[in-house]
């Protein structure tokens, strides 16, 4: 089994200013969008048959209750960031909710989820764009909701991503992420931990011949911030009646906030 007791706390990777994290590495601001790219781009081939195998199904679950709680409706508008293959906004779609914008900074993901939401007959109401969602092109409070999944983790400055959600988002609108996060029940950490960082790379290895994408996933969960630390950071950007859910004793989080 790794020892995981070297990995550096998100603090120490925060206090120096040119640097961030990429998994437990820490690397120039400036590197890590493309180091993240390079992942995806691996990936998005075999990325949603890793999703069901690396969770046993599980993330299925976590999104069905992130969609319900974003509450579709016909006459809401959603931004999707960090897309990807696209289960948020076709759960928008599927669940009766408006116009939905898919986003996601990397084109490889973004094409396989424009591949599925044809096969899977979702195209009106649905437009597609490369978008980093550390700087939005739309204008300001020009959509009803905004969500992330299991995107924010991979993103440089998370504070600005969440920044961009309030801006873009009309008054009585909302802001909400899914992401992994900080396990709340002791006896859980040590089978999640020899499944994440032994388990996770040797199936990455075998099914997407790619043990590194893996291995960096597992420990960018690790250096996310836990819910109450991301919940802060909600309010620091100006949203109100922030709050969070924790799934599956704390592996993954649902946080939401408004703009008022
Ligand atoms: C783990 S996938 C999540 C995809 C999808 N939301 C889901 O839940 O299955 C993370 C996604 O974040 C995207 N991403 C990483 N950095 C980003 C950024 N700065 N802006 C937008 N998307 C980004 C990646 O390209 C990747 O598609």
């Amino acid at each position: 089994m790794t020892d995981n007791s070297h990995a550096p706390s998100p603090v120490s990777a925060d206090v120096m200013a040119e640097e961030t994290d990429f998994g437990f590495r820490s690397v120039r601001k400036e590197e890590k969008k493309n180091l993240v790219r390079s992942v995806f781009d691996s990936v998005a081939g075999k990325y949603d048959v890793m999703n069901d195998i690396m969770s046993l199904g599980i993330h299925r679950v976590w999104k069905r209750i992130f969609v319900t709680e974003l509450g579709p409706q016909p006459g809401l508008r959603l931004l999707d960031l960090a897309g990807g293959t696209g289960d948020i906004t076709f759960g928008w779609l599927k669940g009766g909710g408006g116009p939905a914008i898919m986003t996601d900074i990397n084109s490889s993901m973004l094409s396989v989820g424009r591949d599925r939401a044809i096969n899977q007959g979702l195209v009106s109401d649905l437009s597609f764009c490369v978008v980093d969602a550390e700087a939005i092109p739309l204008r300001d409070m020009s959509v009803d909701r905004v969500s992330i999944a299991f995107g924010l983790r991979n993103c440089t400055d998370k504070l600005a991503v969440i920044r961009e959600a309030r801006r873009v988002l009309r008054p009585g609108g909302r802001f909400m992420c899914l992401e992994f996060s900080k396990v709340q029940v002791a006896a859980l950490a040590p089978i999640y931990d020899a499944w994440s960082f032994n388990v996770l790379p040797a199936m990455g290895g075998m099914v997407a011949k790619d043990r590194d994408s893996y291995q960096y996933l597992a420990e960018s969960i690790r250096m996310f911030p836990d819910q109450e630390t991301l919940a802060s950071m909600f309010r620091e950007a100006g949203l109100s009646h922030v709050r969070y859910q924790s799934l599956s004793g704390g592996i993954a989080a649902i946080h939401s906030g408004w703009r008022i």
